[in-house]
């Protein structure tokens, strides 16, 4: 295992009866003590909220997309501005996801082969082609903290001969991707593929652990397959992973989730969920999600979440934010995903507190209790 010059993990505290770990990331903008939720800021802007709000919601580390950058304003514009950092103003630690999974989810491909892919611009149908080499030197020109690797997330469902391709291309596109990364302050995580295939799975976390990287993250879950598979596959990749880095669970984030995740020994989560809540006018309260165009609401003086720090919470009422949201105005959306990046990003602190204390399992994940291995 070898780290970039600036970067380290540290594991600070252990359950004793999961797989749950607390963890310091050091990375050149900073620490990321997990475990943590990541808000997602695809185009350079977790949507509606300023930098200094996304610090007051716990936040350590945001995610922006590649894809989406490469496209709009382009990576020179970002690279001209200073970096990612500068460009949206955030100077905590950042990281990039390739491309991978946005251009088999979002893009009108043209085709896929072992070189790369190639598909139209959304925006004026001009042929872009990602390949490793390209996702890494446009991740390198925005310059996140984390570079993810170039992988290919098949869709599900989708036959074992599919996915096994899909790994073997991953596996390949990874040899690739370490060999044209060279940036030495921004740290390359390697992506766990393998669908709902228990074999595929193991395989791709050991070619994956075998690279050395300083973090692997396991892809291609919360794809569509039931609840019971994902579950199945955190808790067979958990043991697999190397311990001595960061475990990031690619597109998690509810509450059951991420406790599922954390047991098994996951560090590292990022899920555009909150945002997207918030702006079609849902809170997450108490495991719950309210809908606050409910007309229950509209006589309640009361806070959402008196337990909550946030913005929505300290300062407004439900009738008001039933309000604001049956309104539409852009405050309400905006109060509303502050509040649910600030549930989230509790959550996962909440884990690694009690981790400290010594009452994870007990209060977040009974079911995985005295079954580490
Ligand atoms: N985000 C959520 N899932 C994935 C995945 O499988 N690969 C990549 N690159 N990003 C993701
Ligand atoms: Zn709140």
């Amino acid at each position: 295992m070898s780290f970039p010059p600036a970067f380290s993990f540290d594991i600070t505290a252990q359950c004793s009866r999961t797989r749950a770990r607390c963890g310091c990331f050091h990375t050149p903008h900073g620490d990321v003590t997990t475990p943590r939720f990541m808000p997602v800021g695809t185009l350079a802007t977790v949507k509606g909220v300023t930098a200094s709000q996304l610090r007051d919601t716990g936040a350590q580390m945001v995610l922006s997309n590649t894809y989406h950058l490469h496209l709009q304003p382009g990576e020179q514009i970002v690279a001209d501005a200073g970096g990612l950092h500068r460009f949206m103003g955030w100077d905590g630690p950042m990281l990039t996801d390739s491309g991978g999974f946005q251009v088999f989810s979002l893009g009108d491909i043209n085709t896929i082969d072992d070189h790369g892919v190639v598909f139209r611009s959304p925006r004026d149908g001009a042929r872009i082609e990602l390949t490793p080499e390209r996702s890494m030197a446009i991740q390198m020109a925005l310059g996140a903290d984390v570079a993810m690797a170039f992988d290919q997330c098949p869709p599900y469902p989708a036959s074992e001969a599919d996915v096994a391709a899909a790994c073997r291309r991953t596996h390949s596109w990874l040899e690739r991707c370490i060999t044209s990364h060279t940036k030495v302050d921004q740290a390359l995580f390697g992506i766990v593929q393998g669908g709902c295939f228990p074999h595929l799975r193991q395989e791709s976390a050991q070619v994956v652990a075998s690279m050395g990287l300083p973090g692997i993250a396991v892809g291609g879950v919360s794809v569509g397959e039931p609840t019971e598979e994902m579950h199945r596959i955190v808790r067979q990749l958990g043991p697999l992973l190397p311990d001595a880095v960061p475990h990031y669970l690619m597109g998690i984030g509810t509450l059951r989730e991420m406790a599922i995740a954390v047991a098994n020994g996951f560090d590292l989560f990022d899920c555009v969920i909150p945002t997207r809540l918030g702006r079609h006018g849902a809170a997450l309260v108490g495991g719950e999600r309210w809908n606050l165009k409910n007309s229950r609401f509209r006589h309640d003086h009361t806070p959402m979440d008196a337990s909550c720090p946030c913005p929505a919470c300290r300062q407004h009422s439900r009738a008001y934010l039933h309000h604001l949201i049956k309104s539409e105005e852009l405050l309400g959306k905006i109060l509303l995903s502050l509040h649910n990046i600030t549930q989230l990003v509790r959550f996962s602190t909440a884990m690694g507190q009690a981790i400290r204390d010594g009452c994870f399992a007990e209060d977040f994940a009974p079911w995985e209790a005295d079954s580490p291995a």
